[in-house]
């Protein structure tokens, strides 16, 4: 199922980092749609190798503003990605061993789906308010 930007509880109050938010949003769901029409499996690895790379240039922007706002999830954002990396590297790792199933693309797209609508909306999410408690110099 597609999901959409909900400007309310995925904003974190900077654009740059919600439009790329909203990328990641688009990558998800052109997999979803993929999945829909049978090509999940043949669109696997692509997908797997733009979110990784993606991932990799997102999130250490994020931690940066995270550190300058002085965020407190910042450690658990952290470590959320650090999981994140773990995951989708033994995914990568898996297919290259075995080759892409059906049962890869549907674990892909769930943990896809999973990550936006949990870790956007209640840690990423948290850096708004930082930003609007931070002192004004
Ligand atoms: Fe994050």
């Amino acid at each position: 199922m597609p999901i959409m930007w909900d400007h309310q509880r995925m904003s974190t109050g900077l654009t740059d980092l919600d439009e790329q938010h909203k990328k990641w949003i688009h990558i998800a769901d052109a997999f979803d749609l993929a999945l829909s029409q049978r090509k999940g499996v043949a669109k696997l690895c692509e997908t797997l190798d733009a979110v990784m790379e993606y991932a990799e240039k997102h999130f250490g922007l994020e931690e940066d503003y995270m550190a300058l706002y002085n965020c407190p999830e910042a450690e658990a954002n952290r470590s959320a990605h650090e999981q994140f990396r773990k995951l989708y590297a033994g995914l990568r790792q898996q297919i290259e061993l075995q080759g892409a199933t059906m049962a890869d693309a549907v674990e892909l797209d769930f943990a896809l789906s999973r990550w936006i609508t949990d870790h956007i909306c209640s840690v990423d999410s948290k850096l708004r308010l930082a930003i609007e408690n931070k002192p004004k110099s």
